[in-house]
């Protein structure tokens, strides 16, 4: 997702912002910009240098450029409104205000009509420059930046981090939140603002981390934190000490919890290469597989094992409900032996992070020998399972260290959305105009992953409660259901508790006799067209006495009135749901673990890749 540095003080802000962008580069980008204050004091201006590409593009442009300022902001821009291109490139300039932007702006459209009829033109495609110019708007009546963001706050919808600079006041920048993570580093005679600790951690170790609805206003090297009400908060400056481990590990304890905060990007990246941003379409490139073979085909067998089945699981919901082809999914050890029936026109889909699993490949292989087209979605590329399938789509996550899966989880989930799309709109069962939908959608996931993200302590807060249980159910409908068995693996695989996944509307058909005040239940309720009966069922096991933590979507009161715990996810599609509803059950396995004292990184009894069976 996209990078953020901004920079006041002694030393070269070009350098120092550069060297934070390259820091980001993990996050993933397509193009990237500074802008910078130059000219003798008194009448400085911003120069902006922006590049389509990787940051040797952008230093390649520099390198001829000096700038005499010391407040510059830096950006390395994944491309969500607006195709990957220099014009759509941050930092985005009007009238001598410049800002770098992360997230979305969901009204931007209403935004656009506004300014437009007030004359303004545009010289980009994205939401971002509209930021820009509602902020140049009314920095030209408030003659004050930290004003004129108080002023603008209320006008933006969405999920942004932003930081501002405004010419005529050379030494200040505003920067403001809602989801996507702030900091901003405290040095001697500096200030670094950034979207990660990485890019500031070689200036200083000092660092206030800024949370939802608040602005911080810097000035010189002086930090002032507000609340949008106007309200002055005392923030505490932290310290951080990272072992030569922990820089390995990004600062986090664990792989795992960095693994799980790389979510966002590794979904951005698992798209990219498949979405047209022009066209808002799916294009599945280099898939192997012609479009008149994915045709013909009239169903599908999806098979793996573990993480990796249940994301199975979920790909049969989405690709049955947009495409309309029956789909079956397998645990790869059972469909190798169970002498399965492959009718002619079948697609075998094999799912697999390490792309090594024996059963999955042994799998794969049979369904081969059965005459089935055979497609693998895989994170590790040449690995056996990718090599030997005739199609391909990588999950692209990077490397996963930690034994239990996460990233490349979600990056599945995301790959089968694309794919239950392309195949919706090949069979002419997917409007352009639903699919373009289904894409914005899409695009806006990362951003809304990064704000589920930033609530890590109040999940950590939510699993201290959780451990004390005898067991967990984890309930859901619909596509939620997989979320649930996930969740259900994940609490077993790390903290050794004994939990099951359940289609909720099991309950009555056994699993309600488990219930008592020992036994917590965990329904994944999104508001989807299952919630009416996932939240009757929660009565029920209520009315019985059962304890229930419940995931649903937004302020939801009724959710919370039949619930003792209520984790709240961001507004969004049924197909997206599941991908923002993975991250707590992970966090609260992950903190459940941690608690308790195990090995996160590599649980008891398990390995990262199964090759034997
Ligand atoms: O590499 P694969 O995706 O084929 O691995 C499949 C399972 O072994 C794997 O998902 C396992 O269940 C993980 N420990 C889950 O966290």
């Amino acid at each position: 997702m996209c990078g953020i540095v901004g920079y006041f003080g002694q030393k070269n802000p070009k350098d120092v912002i550069v060297a934070g962008l390259k820091r980001l580069e993990y996050r993933g980008y397509d193009s990237a910009g500074v802008a910078i204050l130059d000219g003798p004091l008194g009448d400085q201006h911003i120069k902006v240098v922006r590049a389509q590409g990787k940051l040797a593009e952008l230093s390649k442009k520099l390198e001829t450029e000096s700038f005499s300022g010391r407040l510059g902001i830096g950006h390395t821009r994944w491309a969500t409104h607006g195709v990957p291109s220099e014009r759509n490139a941050h930092p985005h300039t009007v009238d001598g205000l410049s800002l770098v932007h992360n997230g979305i702006i969901e009204n931007y459209q209403d935004i656009k009509k506004e300014l437009a009829s007030e004359g303004a033109t545009f010289n980009s495609d994205t939401d971002s420059e509209l930021v820009a110019h509602l902020l140049s708007r009314a920095v030209r009546e408030t003659k004050d930046l930290f004003k004129a963001v108080e002023n603008v706050l209320p006008l933006l919808r969405g999920a942004y981090a932003i930081v501002a600079m405004w010419e005529k006041q050379p030494d200040v920048l505003v920067a403001f939140k809602n989801g996507p993570p702030l900091v901003i580093g405290l040095g001697e005679k500096e200030v670094i603002v950034a979207s990660d600790v990485q890019a500031i951690i070689s200036y200083t170790n000092k660092v206030v981390y800024i949370d939802d609805h608040e602005i911080a206003l810097v000035k010189g090297t002086d930090l002032k934190v507000f609340t949008t009400a106007g309200h002055l908060v005392k923030k505490e400056t932290q310290t951080i000490n990272w072992s030569a481990d922990q820089v390995e590990k990004a600062g986090f304890k664990h792989f795992m919890l960095k693994e799980i905060h790389e979510q966002p990007r590794a979904v951005a990246s698992a798209m990219a290469p498949h979405i047209n941003l022009e066209t808002k379409s799916v294009e599945l490139k280099d898939l192997g597989l012609t479009t008149e073979q994915l045709k013909k085909i009239d169903r599908i067998f999806i098979v793996a094992c573990g993480t990796s089945y249940y994301a199975a699981v979920a790909g049969k919901y989405v690709i049955e409900k947009l495409a309309h082809i029956p789909v079956e999914t397998d645990i790869a050890s059972e469909f190798r032996y169970r002498g399965p029936v492959i009718p002619p026109n079948t697609l075998v889909v094999t799912i697999s992070q390490s792309g090594e699993t024996a059963d999955t490949l042994a799998a794969l292989r049979l369904a081969k020998k059965l005459g089935a087209l055979t497609l693998s979605i895989c994170n590790v590329r040449a690995s056996s399972i990718d090599r030997e399938a005739n199609g391909r789509i990588y999950m692209n996550s990077g490397p996963e260290i930690g034994v239990a899966s996460t990233k490349a989880f979600v990056s599945t989930l995301a790959v089968l959305n694309l794919f239950g799309m392309f195949l919706g709109s090949l069979r002419g069962r997917l409007s352009a105009q639903d699919q373009s939908a289904a894409v914005e959608n899409m695009l806006a996931l990362p951003a809304q992953m990064e704000s589920v993200l930033a609530y890590d302590k109040f999940f950590g807060e939510a699993a201290m409660k959780l451990k004390d249980y005898r067991g967990v159910l984890f309930m859901g409908r619909g596509v939620s259901y997989p979320i649930a068995l996930e969740g259900a693996l994940k609490l077993k695989e790390l903290a050794y508790m004994h939990a099951e996944g359940y289609a909720a509307g099991e309950m009555k058909h056994g699993p309600l006799a488990l219930i008592d005040d020992r036994m917590l239940i965990l329904m994944v309720c999104p508001s989807d067209e299952h919630y009416e009966k996932s939240l009757s069922n929660l009565e029920e096991a209520r009315a019985r006495g059962g304890k229930i933590m419940s995931i649903g979507t937004g302020d939801n009161a009724a959710l919370k009135a039949v619930s003792d715990d209520y984790l709240s996810l961001p507004d969004a599609s049924w197909m997206v749901n599941p991908i923002l509803a993975a991250l707590p059950v992970q966090l609260l396995a992950y903190h459940v673990a941690e608690a308790l004292g195990h090995d996160v990184d590599q649980p008891r009894n398990l390995a990262k890749s199964v090759t034997v069976e």
